[in-house]
């Protein structure tokens, strides 16, 4: 796949991009336009590091692109902080100029040092001589150390360490502590924010390795508020080292202060973002009558035997449990079947505990095309299965991998949370990143070379051409569902066929059905394995007149469920290279029994991009066939991928109710069509609304 966010391999390349490879094909102008890491737009050269922020976060003041070596250092000018040069009149002149404040701190321009020492200290008394918030204390010696004591760092921050440098004889890290410039640029970060380190200072360096500075990100449980600063890539916000940011729990009110260390930790644990329902009737908990230990008044009503309302405590009694509307009634079982209460105060049933709870939707989490969910009973609990409904209770936790067929891009831990309302925190979030969380693996253990079974031969392991699946089409005359072509999984939701499969009689998406992968069968569709669809695409160039570009998509409401060793099928554009449209091909489809067998042709190109298969032997292609890939080599280590879709017979017009050895495909290598196909996966992604 391609797309902007997966030209950048890794985090470090995108760094390294932000600094050297300003004029990337899609981007900004070479030499001309700086970079804004933030969206991606450009900016002048002239505006970077001008003290002016001009991206949208500011990303061009960052000490993380303006901080240089001393020796590129204009000697005329102050040096801010952050790495932006101002010119010498500018310095104290009651007005702030650097971005960061740094040209009219109190030790800059030697105001009053009683007055600061008084700031510093706030309402702290005896040896306490810094406040890093109200109420939280530091010792003098805590100041600019070189170590993080105050919960939001202020006794590491530029406002307290800011110290003067003389013509630009020094280094000085971006919270302004002087750093010797022998510490400069050798592999070790002296400074709290790695200033000392960063390839803007080092990149001329010799015998010096590129670290890409630490950044401490924002997650869907701990939330930035609006007093933290903070930079943002791939619409994800996070911190650079050594700079504070205070975070609100998604949940509640709780707030609290970290900062972030220059190897991408938090300088310390968060608080946990508690919630619980706090049940404060006493006489639920099992003194005075049985157990409820999730009661609330509100939401559950209890019956007894008499259909009377009743509150707690039960004792000694059979009652049956109702919930408000909307909320059901756990452990499910027990849903409207009276329970007795036993006269010593305990539940006949062992672990019974009655609960009125929203529920979060299975369905949600299993919709990602490269995500599996794992799920667990709340943070650190047992494991159970994502598809048990009942067990999707707030407190759920949801910790996705890549799919079978995907790698993982990132090592950042992806996981979601039901809340109390039933709803998935964080699940839209992580869908809209997907594509920057999974990469597909299409190409990787496809043993197809071992397939080595015809038409009317044995049947072949499925597991070998995972990637096709039957399309079943409603015939109204035998009001059945019936094969009606082969198609090829692209993406784990994305069946790529014939247009002319899908176009026929003005068929509509609720007519077809699309068939796990494996062998097929006509007898016994089992409905529960049968995916519906949620959008056809002919390509617009499909003649239905002349069946040229007959390449149509299939979008399935639900994505297919994968094994381990299964695979998508590789498209040639994947790995940018050149199509050869001549040479071996073969094609899987299932024989008349339903299994799958493999032919083998030549390929040569027609006009109007498509393709012919002159096929070998015996071999033959059949109707039904419609819709299959033809597989050649592509890249540079001749994996294999799909190149055209079967369309029809040679000679006839009737979209192939014959069988025949010379058939003819649609290729994919018209470069509007690759575009169209990678255009309409993008913007297929099909993530949860938010309520
Ligand atoms: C600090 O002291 C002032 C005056 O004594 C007081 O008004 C203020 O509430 C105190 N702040 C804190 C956080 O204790
Ligand atoms: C480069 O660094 C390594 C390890 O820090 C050191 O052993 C080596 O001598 C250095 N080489 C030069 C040319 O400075
Ligand atoms: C942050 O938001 C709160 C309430 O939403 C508002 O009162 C406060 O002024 C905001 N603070 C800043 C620094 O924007
Ligand atoms: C980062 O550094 C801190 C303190 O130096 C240390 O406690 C923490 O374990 C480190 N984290 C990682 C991931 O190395
Ligand atoms: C239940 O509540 C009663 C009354 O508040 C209290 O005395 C008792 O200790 C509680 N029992 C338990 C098991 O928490
Ligand atoms: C639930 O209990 C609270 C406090 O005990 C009471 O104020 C409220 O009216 C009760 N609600 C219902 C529906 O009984
Ligand atoms: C309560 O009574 C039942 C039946 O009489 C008995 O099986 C159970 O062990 C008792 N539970 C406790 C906690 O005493
Ligand atoms: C693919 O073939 C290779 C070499 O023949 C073998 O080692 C590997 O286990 C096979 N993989 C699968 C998934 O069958
Ligand atoms: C529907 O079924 C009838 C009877 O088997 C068959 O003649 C017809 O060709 C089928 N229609 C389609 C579109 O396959
Ligand atoms: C299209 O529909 C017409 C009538 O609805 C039917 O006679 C014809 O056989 C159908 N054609 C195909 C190819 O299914
Ligand atoms: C397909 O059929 C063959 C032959 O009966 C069998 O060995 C294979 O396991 C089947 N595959 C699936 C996915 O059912
Ligand atoms: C197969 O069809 C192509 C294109 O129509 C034609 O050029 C070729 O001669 C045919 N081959 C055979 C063996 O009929």
């Amino acid at each position: 796949m391609s797309s902007p966010g997966l030209q950048w391999s890794s985090l470090g390349l995108l760094t390294f991009c932000l600094l050297l490879c300003v004029g990337s094909p899609e981007s900004c102008d070479e030499g001309e336009e700086f970079q804004c890491q933030e969206d991606g737009s450009c900016i002048p050269f002239e505006n970077w590091c001008n003290t002016k922020p001009d991206c949208p976060l500011a990303s061009d003041e960052s000490f993380i692109s303006c901080k240089t070596h001393p020796s590129d250092m204009m000697a005329d000018k102050f040096q801010c902080a952050n790495g932006a040069p101002i010119p010498e009149r500018l310095v104290c002149n009651d007005i702030v100029d650097c971005s960061d404040g740094s040209d009219e701190l109190p030790q800059v321009c030697n105001d009053n040092p009683d007055e600061m020492r008084q700031r510093f200290r706030g309402n702290c008394t005896g040896d306490s001589d810094l406040e890093c918030l109200p109420g939280e204390c530091v010792a003098d010696s805590a100041k600019c150390n070189g170590v993080i004591d105050c919960s939001n760092g202020r006794d590491e921050s530029l406002e307290i360490c800011m110290q003067s440098c003389d013509k630009n004889k020094c280094f000085q890290c971006s919270n302004g502590v002087l750093v010797d410039s022998k510490h400069l640029c050798d592999n070790e970060m002296h400074c709290l924010d790695g200033s000392d380190e960063l390839l803007t200072v080092c990149g001329n360096a010799k015998n010096w390795t590129e670290v890409p500075p630490a950044e401490c990100y924002e997650t869907s449980e701990l939330l930035f508020t609006n007093r933290t600063v903070f930079q943002m890539k791939d619409s994800r916000r996070f911190v650079y080292a050594n700079q504070p940011a205070e975070v609100q729990c998604w949940n509640s009110d709780r707030r609290s202060w970290n900062v972030c260390m220059n190897n991408g930790s938090w300088h310390h644990e968060f608080p946990p973002c508690h919630e619980k329902l706090i049940n404060r009737n006493p006489d639920t908990n099992g003194t005075n009558g049985c157990p409820i230990n999730w009661y609330n008044n509100e939401t559950m009503i209890i019956w007894d035997e008499n259909d009377n309302s009743v509150m707690p405590p039960i004792q000694d009694s059979r009652v049956t449990f109702k919930c408000e509307d909307g909320l059901t009634f756990l452990p499910y079982e027990f849903k409207d079947d009276p329970i007795t209460c036993l006269p010593n105060n305990t539940w006949i049933e062992k672990d019974f505990h009655p609960r009125c709870t929203k529920l979060c939707s299975p369905d949600a989490i299993t919709e990602m095309y490269s995500l599996t969910p794992r799920c667990y009973n709340g943070e650190n609990g047992t494991p159970f299965n994502c598809k048990d409904k009942y067990s999707l209770i707030p407190e759920t936790r949801v910790k996705f991998e890549c799919a079978s067929g995907f790698t993982h891009r990132t090592s950042e831990p992806m996981m979601v949370k039901c809340t109390e309302e039933g709803r998935w925190e964080g699940l839209r979030d992580l869908c809209e990143r997907e594509e920057k969380l999974c990469n597909y693996e299409c190409n990787h253990r496809l043993n197809y070379s071992e397939i080595t079974f015809s038409k009317g031969g044995d049947p072949t392991d499925s597991l070998r051409a995972s990637w096709l699946v039957p399309i079943y089409r409603w015939n109204s005359t035998t009001a059945k569902h019936e094969f009606a072509c082969t198609g090829n999984l692209i993406r784990l939701d994305i069946v790529l066929t014939a247009a002319h499969c899908i176009k026929a009689n003005g068929s509509q998406k609720e007519d077809f059905l699309v068939g796990p992968t494996g062998n097929r069968s006509d007898l016994t569709i089992d409905r529960e394995h049968l995916h519906k669809v949620r959008h056809l695409d002919v390509y617009g160039a499909y003649s239905e007149v002349t069946h040229t570009y007959d390449v149509g998509i299939i979008f399935l409401e639900k994505r297919m469920d994968f094994r381990q060793d299964q695979r998508i099928v590789c498209l040639p554009y994947s790995d940018g290279s050149q199509l050869s449209s001549s040479g071996d091909a073969m094609v899987t489809s299932w024989n008349s029994d339903g299994y799958l067998t493999t032919v083998y042709g030549r390929l040569s190109e027609l006009r109007n991009g498509d393709l012919n298969v002159e096929l070998n032997d015996d071999y033959r292609l059949c109707k039904g066939d419609s819709g299959s890939g033809v597989i050649t080599t592509c890249g540079l280590d001749n994996h294999k991928c799909l190149v055209a879709v079967i369309s029809r017979n040679v000679g006839s017009g009737d979209h192939g109710t014959f069988c025949s050895n010379n058939v003819t495909a649609a290729s994919l290598k018209p470069l509007p069509l690759q575009d169209h196909i990678q255009q309409i996966i993008r913007n297929n992604v099909n993530c949860p609304e938010v309520e």
